[in-house]
């Protein structure tokens, strides 16, 4: 089986998601890789935070996007987690200065260009991927498919995934037309091996998300999915090796 195995927003189940300590996690385990989400500040720097809130998961308030880099690196980010309090907001940057010697990839999920068309968040992500030599170790995904078309007519060699929540009709055909590398599914909308066969058959690779439980995982397994975006990336690699 040749199923990789990615941690949602690090290691989200044993700490903090979206911080240093859950990538450093992910690392320890010897995930293949992490998925993050990414903001722009409102000074244009890339932070990573899911929510454009930052009410959940920070002692603050306030939106993302309306606050400095220097007002979210006030904000305690631990979410209540023992052990981890003071840990702040990671920018992008300071994630690929802890990953970039691990060798591990990174699923970057676009958040800002959900509700900005203008997609300055593009050129920066790219920018941040060559100067720390992470090329070939990055991929894109966004539920706004247009920013990942966007990234395509820029260069046909970055990598994208479309994410979704529904069940597609041929979601194949719709992948090439973007065109994408990947879709990023609900796991729930995985129905049988023909979705990811016919996938396979356009190249297109399967990632679907957030798959957290044994029978779930076992499933994505079964349907020899390429990746699986988990919160508890110990259990899903303990059952990989299992499988064998
Ligand atoms: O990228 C997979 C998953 O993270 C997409 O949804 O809301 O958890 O970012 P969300
Ligand atoms: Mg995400």
């Amino acid at each position: 089986m040749n199923t990789q195995v990615f941690a949602h927003r690090g290691a989200s189940c044993t700490a903090p998601e979206n911080t240093l300590p859950a990538f450093e996690q992910a690392a320890a385990l010897h995930a293949d890789g992490v998925e993050l989400d990414v903001h722009l500040s409102a000074d244009g720097q890339l932070v990573v935070i899911h929510d454009d809130t930052v009410g959940r998961t920070t002692n603050g308030i306030g939106v993302v996007h309306q606050m400095t880099l220097e007002q979210l690196k006030t904000l305690d980010a631990s979410m209540g987690k023992a052990g981890f309090a003071g840990v702040k907001i990671p920018t992008l940057e300071e994630v690929y200065r802890l990953l970039q010697p691990t060798g591990l990839q990174v699923n970057v999920e676009l958040k800002e260009n959900e509700y900005d068309n203008g997609f300055a968040v593009i050129p920066k992500v790219l920018a941040l991927e060559e100067a720390y030599g992470m090329s070939g170790r990055v991929f894109y995904s966004s539920f706004n498919h247009y920013a990942l078309r966007e990234m395509k007519h820029l260069s046909a060699k970055i990598q994208t995934g479309l994410l979704y929540a529904a069940a597609l009709v041929d979601v194949w055909d719709y992948a090439a037309s973007v065109p994408a590398d990947a879709i990023h599914p609900n796991f729930f909308t995985l129905r049988d091996k023909n979705l990811v066969l016919q996938c396979h058959a356009f190249d297109i690779a399967v990632r679907p998300w957030t798959v957290d439980n044994e029978a779930d995982l076992q499933n994505m397994f079964e349907q020899n999915v390429d990746t699986v975006i988990t919160n508890d990336p110990e259990l899903a690699l303990r059952l990989r090796k299992e499988n064998g």
